[in-house]
């Protein structure tokens, strides 16, 4: 493993992504082990002007709060130095280096690595220009060794030229290597998971194809509206928020090939693989909805046409899911929170059990809240008669995996792009295939070609979806409701 000394510089410091997420992962880190005082120094840089401890009270409210925290919340802050300048000027960024240079040559590594990891807690706008900045002032000193890394986060554009124009900016900056683009919803545990069940179960080997999958639901539901970020999500919507990346990444992981082995290279090219076979949209196979009261945020224009809900089929042309459609469904301010993929299986042939309760068998992955997978299975209902019911096999990790703590996404992500492996980072190309499915529908969209559903806050989205849903072949199974485990 590397030695030598680690700077994290969080740029956009003051900002609440940092405040929420950056920071609290790199602390949780810390609480680990993973990042020693001793070789690891963190850098905020905002346009703010304000003190370290001013920047470490306003990170403090976002840590652990308990008493039994205290001391390592006390010793991580202090690890934290703020500098302060702007995102498109030389002083600052040079006012930056030196701050790095300092502490790596305060801790005599001559001979060891400058480790430089640039988490752009910033908007997208400005990456193309701090991208210049790093690469001009800030980069590790080649007589030391080590790296510089750049992690950024969508939305990496509004469509394919936009994410393409912004694509080759940072390019001409930075390899591929270098990025890191995250979409948290690969630091989830359960989408982590898909690879191993996928490809270490020989059960699911001869199952997982056309011949015996009917539908598959890829679904994310919020029960609140955008709270205050109305401003943002107007301009991009439900499918540039939530479907063309977090849901196409847990897509991807569902529907891949078997990749030649771990390699983070080889697993991204069967993502990349399975989103260009990925046929083009069928405006008949889209439903768009927006819920009664989003244009009440001041912050949304009073005429806006953004989807807050979208369901929409996808359909692969290869050989094992040629005919199975992939319903990827989103929305905000719905009756309930929760994100699952679920698999519907075909009916069984020549059955014998006609008449009796029906119901498909269905694997179903909770990605959140509730942790579980379980599988729906016909049974005999205990008793002397001979009558069949649902029921399922339960994996619920909060009684599987008792006292075991899931770690946060970004977490995880961080200590990724310390270690360099990026199997859970999105690829250039990757994100090019994302796009290229989405263009092409999301443009029709915006010049209002598609009808938009109003729905109440609150409940189950348009009836249009369901009804979407029906013709795509699921079968909802009625009277049965899986229920996670009370402990
Ligand atoms: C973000 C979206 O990427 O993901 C938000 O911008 C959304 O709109 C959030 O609320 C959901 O993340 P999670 O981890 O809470 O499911």
């Amino acid at each position: 493993t590397e030695t030598g000394y680690l700077s994290i510089i969080v740029l956009g410091a003051s900002g609440d992504l940092a405040k929420k997420k950056t920071f609290p992962a790199l602390f949780n880190l810390y609480g680990k082990g993973f990042l020693q005082s001793d070789e690891v120094h963190i850098f905020g840089y905002a346009r703010t002007k304000i003190s370290d401890d001013e920047l470490r009270d306003r990170i403090r409210g976002y840590l652990p709060q308990s008493k039994e925290y205290a001391e390592d919340v006390s010793k991580f802050l202090q690890l934290i130095k703020y500098v302060t300048g702007s995102y498109d000027t030389s002083e600052g960024f040079q006012a930056l280096d030196k701050a790095i240079a300092e502490h790596e040559i305060s801790k005599n590594i001559t001979e060891g690595l400058s480790r430089r990891l640039f988490y752009l807690a910033l908007p997208p706008s400005v990456y193309p220009q701090v991208c210049k900045m790093i690469k001009s002032f800030c980069m590790n000193k080649s007589n030391l060794g080590g790296w510089t890394r750049i992690v950024v986060e969508k939305p990496f554009g509004k469509d394919l030229a936009s994410a393409e124009e912004m694509s080759s900016q940072i390019g001409e900056l930075f390899d591929e290597p270098q990025i890191y683009r995250i979409d948290h919803y690969l630091g989830k545990e359960l989408v982590q998971n898909l690879l191993v069940l996928r490809f270490a179960n020989r059960l699911f080997l001869p199952l997982w194809n056309r011949d015996n999958i009917d539908n598959v639901q890829i679904v994310f539901r919020e029960d609140f509206g955008t709270e205050g970020r109305g401003g943002y999500f107007d301009q991009y919507g439900i499918i540039r928020d939530i479907i063309q990346n977090h849901l196409l990444q847990v897509f991807c992981l569902v529907a891949m090939e078997k990749p030649v082995s771990l390699k983070y290279e080889h697993i991204r090219d069967e993502k990349v693989k399975v989103l260009q076979s990925v046929i083009p949209i069928k405006d008949e196979e889209v439903v768009i909805g927006q819920y009664e009261g989003y244009k009440d945020d001041p912050t949304v224009p009073d005429n806006s046409n953004t989807p807050t809900f979208a369901t929409m089929i996808l359909r692969i042309h290869n050989e094992r899911w040629e005919g199975v459609p992939f319903v990827l469904k989103a929305g905000k301010a719905l009756n309930s929170r929760k994100a699952e993929i679920r698999v519907q299986f075909k009916d069984v042939p020549g059955d014998i059990f006609k008449g009796q309760k029906e119901g498909r068998n269905e694997f179903v992955i909770r990605l959140q809240p509730s942790e579980a997978m379980y599988m729906k299975l016909m049974v005999k209902q205990p008793g002397l008669e001979m009558s069949t019911a649902q029921s399922e096999l339960d994996l619920s990790y909060t009684q599987r995996y008792q006292g075991v703590v899931i770690p946060e996404a970004y977490e995880r992500l961080i200590l990724d792009t310390i270690k360099g492996d990026q199997q859970h980072f999105v690829r250039r190309d990757e994100l090019k295939a994302a796009w290229e499915i989405f263009t092409p529908l999301l443009h029709r969209i915006d010049d209002g070609e598609f009808k938009l559903i109003t729905y109440k806050m609150g409940s189950r989205g348009p009836v249009e979806a369901d009804e979407l849903l029906e013709r795509a072949g699921y079968v909802q199974t009625h009277d049965y409701i899986w229920m996670p485990p009370s402990l």
